[in-house]
């Protein structure tokens, strides 16, 4: 064969990689137990595991029982407290010695996870195990930089972390290395079908000088899974997986007071541009869609193509899939290995079979006990199609075309999810103009598939909440150190003992810049706390929470309004408040019982200031990865809010958490404080007349356990606090798994909050990788 033929085929010949070394390894350790307490157990009921490349049993794994999950938590408790205490830098030394023990034993993590996984040991060689290494170096940084960095957070305890099968190191990584940078311990389970890299892993711990009871590895399947989301002693639970085992633990762990973040399932749209370098492009859609056998969260799933240039891009697909080789992923020049488990192929298999569309899949050669699956190319599916809308997690491609860039825009946000993005375009302008419109947390302009330890990682939506990597990774491993107290519900005061001091006013709700009547037509009277009538009160409705997030989605364009217009408009309602000042401090007095009004009012004044002075400079960063380019972590807002207000403070509890949202670029639900919701309704002038547009903040003025529930299942809400004293966490919790929306709630206790507690839970992170240079 002349070079001219092997260019043409490039067909190189076979180059496998000996799996002699791991399966001694695994000879000389299975059948293996759990990793507690610093230790393996014996193996007791177990499965096996098996290389779907070859259908070969590769080691016997046990199914854990709640005694042994038990016994990881009691470890993982016992250990906790010493493993905090013990400081940054020491645990810094520990999560260095951890990476460097996974540099030293990389070919053998890599040919394991291979043989476990079937993913091409190209790609674990160079990809799953150096980031893995990367994440551990990251946090061993972060482990050291705690004390000053971070000095009014704690670790928040013992995690329970759940893993998928698809990057099985990688993810242990990802959750493994921040919770332990930041003194907590953790009670990791790998998935069913690839446990072995995480019990190579136990077995480094002990080198690495990792405690006992520190890392706890607990093996088995969902059920196992379930214990650990349900453990009462555990404290935050990190989740990677399917959107639907996402959903139930959210439910699961509703009102439990346990931290949450669900790193869920995507369909990514791949969006090329008619002025993309089409060559380019076609190499970025077989890293977004083949790499890994297409299983990946955020693999470029949808691919979008400018309809000038699609026939020519579809066809230089189509000759590049024929050109992509699948078979053995130990061979060392396979483009494509086997699909995980039988399950997922058949899943794979039955999705695909049941579309009438145009399929085009590549030729690959038959096996017997490999579960293959070929590169697969679909066009002509409508939007709507259960193809363009459902993950499926395999090497399947769903194309279809646009014509300006509008349009693709439309049709990268059709969808539930909202993990990633790719975006080609040769004009910059173009790429980073469409960047901020999209739905998602990770953006990759000209590139696909970039990931670093430095960049946050996560999704929006169905996609799930919460980032890993970076320091919003490593913040949801922590805890404010500030104690919190229980709250002391104010009475409501229903029954008039005296006469109507004043005309009699009727307060409405306020929505989209109008003040409207209760769909209901229901309002109750309001008294102060001597018992005088002072006025009503509408009682807002699920309807009314209806209209309420449709003003509010109207106005869209504030939320890519400019920092320096929110400022101005925060910095206004701030003037007209301070100009009424004294009327709303008798209000506040008269409404509480109390003579706080003036100062509260005082306090509301600064805190207008305060987020006006946030509004622009709430920066965002640069993530210092190996990029080539420039990685931006841009704050943008989360969407709509729907906040419950305290009934502490009312006119701070109402003014806080409007200018935190408002200042991030969000627009606001607001519902009224229970016992003084008058409060809330002489905001709307305050409102009307500092150029707040319509739609922006909407008040609702009701009973908060009658509305939690809609407001945590409105799909078309995108985040909801609550400060309310009434008991409602646990409902809002558990009905904000309809859409997964974001949820920060009290769970009855109160506690002294910054502005970048409020700042933090206003802003979601885009990530956006720009890859830049020549030559
Ligand atoms: P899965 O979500 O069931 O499994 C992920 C992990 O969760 C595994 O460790 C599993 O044992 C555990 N688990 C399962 N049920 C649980 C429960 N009720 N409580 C707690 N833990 C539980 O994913 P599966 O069944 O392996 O794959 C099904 C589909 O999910 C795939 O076809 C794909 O669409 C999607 N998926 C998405 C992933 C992602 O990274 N976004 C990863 C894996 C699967």
């Amino acid at each position: 064969m002349n070079v001219k033929e092997i260019f043409e085929t490039m067909d190189y010949g076979t180059a496998p990689e000996s799996a002699t070394d791991a399966l001694n390894w695994i000879a000389q350790n299975g059948p293996f137990g759990h990793f507690i307490n610093g230790s393996m157990t014996p193996a007791g009921s177990t499965f096996a595991t098996s290389n779907p490349a070859t259908g070969e049993v590769l080691a016997q794994i046990t199914q854990a029982t709640q005694d042994d999950v038990n016994a990881a938590v009691t470890a993982a408790t016992k250990a906790q407290a010493k493993w905090e205490k013990m400081g940054g830098q020491a645990r810094a030394r520990i999560l260095y010695a951890l990476a460097r023990l996974l540099q030293k034993h990389s070919r053998l993590f890599a040919v394991l996870e291979t043989l476990d996984n079937g993913k091409p040991i190209r790609e674990s060689r160079d990809i799953d195990i150096p980031l893995a290494q990367r994440h551990f170096y990251y946090h061993a940084g972060m482990a050291a930089l705690m004390d000053t960095e971070l000095p009014d957070r704690r670790a928040i305890g013992v995690c329970g972390q759940i893993i998928p099968w698809n990057f099985p190191l990688l993810m242990l990584a990802w959750k493994i290395a921040p919770a332990l940078a930041m003194g907590n311990t953790v009670i990791l389970k790998p998935a069913e079908y690839t446990p072995l890299t995480a019990l190579l892993f136990a077995h480094i711990c002990g080198e690495a000088g990792v405690p006992a009871g520190v890392v706890n590895i607990v093996t088995g399947d969902g059920r196992v899974g379930e214990m650990i989301v349900t453990h009462p002693d555990i404290h935050k639970i990190a989740f990677t997986g399917s959107t639907e085992v996402g959903k139930k633990i959210r439910k699961a762990t509703a009102g439990s007071g346990k931290s949450l973040t669900l790193e869920l399932g995507g369909k990514s749209p791949f969006i090329v541009f008619d002025d993309a370098d089409l060559d380019s492009a076609v190499e970025g859609v077989v890293d977004a869609i083949w790499f890994n056998q297409g299983q990946v969260c955020c693999a470029g799933s949808r691919l979008l193509v400018q309809e000038g240039v699609a026939d020519r891009f579809y066809e230089k697909l189509r000759a590049r899939m024929a050109k992509l080789r699948v078979g053995n992923p130990l061979d060392k020049s396979i483009d494509m290995g086997a699909i995980v488990d039988k399950s997922q192929l058949d899943r794979i298999s039955a999705m695909v079979g049941a579309c009438d569309a145009n399929i085009t899949q590549a030729s690959i050669e038959p096996s017997n006990a490999g579960l293959f699956y070929p590169p697969t190319l679909i066009t002509g599916v409508g939007t709507a199609d259960p193809l363009m809308q459902d993950e499926i997690f395999g090497p399947v491609l769903v194309s279809i075309t646009f014509r300006t860039p509008s349009e693709a825009v439309q049709l990268a946000n059709n969808t539930r999810y909202g993990l990633a993005a790719s975006i080609w375009s040769e004009n910059i302008n173009l790429a980073l103009g469409v960047a901020p419109k999209i739905n998602a947390g990770v953006i990759w302009v000209n590139g696909t598939n970039m990931f670093d330890a430095a960049a946050g990682f996560g999704g929006m939506r169905e996609s799930g909440f919460g980032r890993e990597g970076g320091w919003d990774g490593l913040k949801a491993y922590t805890a404010p150190k500030a104690t919190a107290k229980k709250i002391k519900p104010k009475e409501l005061k229903t029954v008039s003992n005296k006469d109507v001091s004043d005309i009699d006013r009727t307060a409405k709700l306020y929505i989209g810049g109008k003040q409207t009547r209760p769909d209901g037509g229901y309002s109750r009277a309001v008294h102060d706390t001597e018992g005088t009538l002072i006025g009503h009160m509408p009682i807002g409705s699920r309807k009314d929470i209806r209209n309420a997030v449709e003003a509010a989605q109207a106005v869209a364009s504030w939320s890519a309004s400019t920092g320096h217009l929110r400022a101005q408009i925060l910095y206004y309602m701030a003037e007209n408040l301070s100009a009424r000042a004294s009327e709303f401090a008798a209000n506040v007095d008269r409404q509480t019982g109390s003579n706080t009004g003036k100062k509260q009012v005082s306090d509301a004044i600064d805190t207008l200031f305060t987020y006006a002075a946030w509004a622009d400079k709430n920066d965002g960063g640069i993530c210092n990865t190996p990029l080539r380019g420039t990685t931006l972590a841009l704050n943008e807002a989360v969407g709509v809010i729907a906040v419950l207000c305290g009934d502490e403070n009312p006119i701070l509890d109402i003014i806080t958490p409007i200018a935190a949202a408002l200042a991030m670029g969000n627009r606001v639900i607001c519902i009224a404080p229970e016992t003084a919701p008058l409060i809330a309704t002489d905001f709307y002038q305050i409102l009307d007349t500092s150029d707040v547009p319509a739609g922006v903040v909407n008040i609702i003025t009701g009973d908060h356990a009658e509305l939690a529930p809609t407001v945590a299942s409105h799909m078309d809400i995108d985040a909801v606090w609550s400060f309310s004293q009434a008991d409602i966490s646990t409902v809002i919790e558990d009905h904000s798994a309809t859409n997964l929306k974001r949820t920060w709630v009290n769970y009855g206790m109160t506690r002294v909050l910054s502005a970048r507690d409020y700042l933090d839970h206003a802003t979601e992170t885009k990530v956006v990788w720009i890859p830049f240079g020549e030559g």
